[in-house]
């Protein structure tokens, strides 16, 4: 009971005239919880507490038991609920775990409550508003007190995530930005220009090909004389060709080899070779990629693993392979999209996040080590061979794609300073917003005052002022409009190129596309569609129905026609004796029937 939960459960039993028995793991934390008013106090570290209520209440028991502790505890807590008793499951894990008990206990007339407090305030919003009330009246008639806590500030959180490991904290456990730089801070612009050593070797994966044989061509500009350049494949694409030629001409050797970064055997043996027949290797930049975006619900572990892979193992594997080399730096390629996430992008999110947790933890360890989180690049690479992808990107963001020049003279700052990692990127965040629900998080909240001012279009309106005394069918209109506007908007169409009455999907959406339409839908209407809602047929007028629903509950639901109820009644039959159907053959087996009975 000295965590949190349980030191503001005493409080409120107090409050509410319990005898309350407590368990604490150790002496210190059995003094505080005594002083924070429990009437008994027991060792929660052995499961003798059980015995020891049943004593101290003479054998009777008690009414109300506040659990979070897992395993064989429950079974001793529901062996000390008196008959009518009620137990309160406040640990997730046996419900993950799915841990079995016994009914025995149950024979007692008591009742087992299992509690999630995120689900309150998600599902039932309004019991959670009304309990948050009546605890802040308790609060502001001085009946409960803050909790005792312990402040470090943000600089310092690994400290509190040890404290908090090592189980020492009594109450909460607080980091504090209070006093803290928000902004980001950027390596400063430098006079001097870098300059790489003649006589070494760098290596760069994925460099026979996009932005990696690009910064490989810049690390020549800066000196470099002899390159390592590594893909499976070992071939570089036809588009390619010209810059490593040019790069060979300026007398520049390029040493190729085909090696899968993520086999630490083959590569292994390549950095023999390099030990053998090159200069000492004084750089390295892993630049390779593979990509597979799939929205995370559809996303299968092959998928996950085989980007995950080239990333994260292939850095892991260039990380131990060069533990023993005195490189002058050690560079990952990372993604913007570690800041906000992507929707269809969550192993190459994933990938990238632990690209720059690597980088934090080699220079913990005293090694050189940076990362780059690249926006989308305009003139080199991935995006170069996939232009609607990078429409995509650019629209979700708002902002130009950037060049590799502008990335690389970033690149430049970087590896002359301290810092350990930078991000490089157009954006609008207005728009940005807008799409992307994780950017009015709380750590963005210097981007999003400098765009608060001056944002005060139809756009940002809010939507129940908007629609505020139009009838069902105007709002309707509305919310068709603004709707084609954000398929326009996604799709870079401009809006008399788009239908209400056409599927999303015959529009051009593509399923990743729907999946950034459900983001604006909720962004802009402030109500929530299943994925579902999107599926094959979805067309912006129905998707706009569906919203109205929810924006006026009562008046929307307009009478079916008689014809749409024949239909439907149709389409209920069919389901029921098609099971062995797909969904695309029940709806034209649905539609060929009703046009027999419209015949009929
Ligand atoms: N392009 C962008 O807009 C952008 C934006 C942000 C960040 N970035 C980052 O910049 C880097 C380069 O991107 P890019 O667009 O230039 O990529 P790219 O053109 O697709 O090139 C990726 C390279 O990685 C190699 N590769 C893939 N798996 C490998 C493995 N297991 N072992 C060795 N090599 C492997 C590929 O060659 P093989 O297929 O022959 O192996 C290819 O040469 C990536 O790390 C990416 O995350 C790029």
């Amino acid at each position: 009971a000295s965590g949190g939960v349980g030191l503001a459960a005493i409080q409120y039993a107090r409050y509410k005239g319990a005898e309350v028995f407590a368990t604490a793991g150790t002496d210190e934390k059995r003094d505080f919880v005594r002083l924070m008013g429990a009437d008994h106090v027991l060792d929660s570290r052995s499961l003798k507490f059980a015995e020891d209520v049943m004593r101290l209440s003479q054998g009777q028991g008690v009414d109300v038991v506040l659990n979070s502790i897992s395993g064989e505890a429950i079974n001793r807590n529901l062996s000390i609920l008196r008959p009518f008793g009620r137990f309160l499951e406040l640990g997730k894990r046996d419900f993950y775990e799915n841990s079995k008990i016994g009914l025995r206990p149950f024979r007692n007339n008591i009742s087992y409550f299992g509690i999630d407090a995120d689900q309150l305030l998600i599902e039932r919003p309004q019991l959670a508003g009304r309990l948050f009330q009546e605890m802040m009246g308790l609060f502001q008639a001085g009946v409960l007190r803050p909790l005792p806590h312990r402040v470090f500030p943000a600089q310092r959180i690994q400290e509190a995530f040890r404290y908090m490991q090592q189980s020492r904290q009594i109450g909460k456990v607080i980091v504090s930005f209070e006093g803290e730089q928000l902004q980001p801070s950027f390596p400063a612009k430098t006079d001097t220009s870098l300059q790489l050593a003649t006589d070494s070797s760098y290596l760069i994966t994925g460099g026979l090909s996009g932005f990696g044989l690009k910064t490989a061509a810049w690390l020549a500009g800066k000196g470099a004389k002899t390159l390592i350049l590594l893909s499976r494949s070992g071939k570089a694409a036809a588009e390619d060709q010209a810059c490593l030629e040019q790069l060979q001409a300026a007398g520049i050797q390029l040493v190729v080899y085909a090696c899968d970064v993520t086999d630490q055997a083959a590569l292994a043996e390549v950095f023999t070779e390099i030990q053998k027949k090159l200069p000492p290797l004084r750089g390295v930049i892993h630049a390779a990629m593979v990509l597979d975006d799939v929205i995370v619900r559809n996303m299968s572990a092959d998928s996950f693993r085989q980007v995950i892979a080239p990333k994260m193992l292939g850095a892991w594997n260039l990380h131990e392979l060069t533990a023993d080399l005195a490189l002058d730096f050690f560079v990952l390629y990372s993604s913007i999209t570690t800041s906000l996430g992507n929707p269809g992008q969550a192993n190459y999110v994933a990938a990238n996040l632990f690209l720059e947790s690597l980088a934090e933890y080699r220079r913990q360890q005293g090694l050189v080590a940076s990362f780059a989180a690249w926006g989308p690049i305009a003139d080199a690479g991935y995006l170069t061979r996939n232009e609607a992808v990078k429409d995509a990107l650019q629209s979700r963001l708002g902002g130009a794609a950037i060049t590799t020049a502008q990335a690389l003279t970033v690149l430049e700052q970087l590896l002359q300073s301290q810092q350990t990692g930078v991000a490089v990127v157009n954006w609008d965040w207005s728009n940005l917003q807008r799409v992307m629900p994780n950017a009015r998080s709380a750590k963005f909240a210097e981007l999003q005052r400098s765009v608060a001012m001056g944002d005060e279009g139809e756009q940002t309106k809010d939507i129940h002022e908007l629609v505020a005394g139009l009838s069902a069918e105007a709002t309707h209109q509305l919310v068709t409009d603004m709707l084609l506007a954000e398929v326009g908007h996604i799709l870079r169409l401009p809006v008399d190129k788009l239908s209400a009455d056409k599927s999303v999907f015959d529009l051009g959406m593509d399923s990743l596309m729907g999946m950034e339409l459900v983001l604006a839908i909720e962004e802009r209407f402030k109500v929530r569609l299943p994925v579902m809602a999107l599926t094959e047929g979805a067309t912006v007028s129905r998707i706009a129905e569906k919203i109205v629903a929810q924006l006026h509950p009562q008046e929307s639901v307009a009478a079916p026609t008689e014809q749409e109820l024949k239909q439907q009644s149709i389409a209920a039959v069919v389901k029921k004796h098609g099971s062995d159907m797909t969904d695309a053959e029940l709806a034209q087996l649905a539609a060929h029937l009703s046009a027999e009975e419209a015949r009929n």
